[in-house]
């Protein structure tokens, strides 16, 4: 079967993506994590190697297996995941944040398994993880860098907000207090956001919008290869 989106718009592009959860150790057989499936990065990293792009996908645990021609890396923790990414970015073209990384980890990780106590409560200290996708954009030699928001209020705004403030080219945003789109689910509907532009797509799978997007961020960079 003949590939039916072979124009090639990432030509020779360098493309990183990370994609699904981070998790947290807490101690050696439990964890912090959320319910992120991975589905809409290992999507956009099979529609930009079909568009011709060279594509790393920086992977939390998840449920998927590798896209064909994608170089995948799994990762368990922000940590891991942001030194995996500071080690693929470099001579990128384009990064693409889509993994739901845990804002915050356990101040330590005990190395034995924590034991019930007598109390009725335990408290576990949480400290802030890395932004791994600010941290990109504030590289020298920095790729075209796009994010996502996933928001459930003042979407828009929250979006514009992130965007500057993580010095992104290009955010995408969702709603997900929406039934039935983004977190975890199969379909998805965003407004893509740059300095210039607000574009808004139509509802529609994960798969679909991925091209959808390689097709909306090809024009954007500086030149094919
Ligand atoms: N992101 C990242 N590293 C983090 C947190 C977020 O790279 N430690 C990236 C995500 O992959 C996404 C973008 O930043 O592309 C926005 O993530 P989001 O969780 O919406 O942003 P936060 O800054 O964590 O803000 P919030 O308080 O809304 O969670
Ligand atoms: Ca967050």
């Amino acid at each position: 079967i003949a590939n039916q989106f072979d124009y090639d718009v990432l030509n020779g592009q360098r493309v990183v993506i990370t994609a699904g959860p981070t998790r947290e150790a807490i101690d050696p057989v439990r964890f912090i994590s959320n319910h992120s499936s991975g589905k809409m990065g290992y999507a956009l990293a099979e529609a930009a190697a079909d568009a011709g792009a060279e594509v790393t996908l920086i992977s939390g645990p998840v449920n998927l297996s590798a896209p064909a021609h994608v170089k995948r890396i799994m990762v368990e923790s922000a940590q891991d995941m942001l030194d995996a990414a500071l080690h693929s970015v470099e001579n990128c073209d384009v990064f693409i944040g889509a993994a739901a990384v845990a804002d915050y980890r356990p101040e330590s990780v005990s190395t034995n398994k924590l034991k019930k106590g007598k109390e009725a409560s335990m408290d576990i200290r949480l400290v802030k993880n890395p932004d791994i996708i600010a941290t990109i954009a504030a590289l020298p030699n920095k790729p075209f860098t796009i994010g996502f928001a996933a928001e459930t209020n003042d979407v828009l705004s929250y979006a514009r907000e992130k965007r500057l403030r993580k010095q992104l080219d290009m955010i995408i945003a969702n709603d997900v207090s929406i039934a039935g789109i983004g977190f975890n689910s199969d379909e998805n509907q965003v407004t893509l956001i740059t300095s210039t532009d607000e574009i808004s797509l139509p509802q529609t799978s994960k798969r679909q919008l991925a091209r959808q997007l390689i097709e909306q961020i090809a024009p954007h960079l500086p030149t094919t290869r």
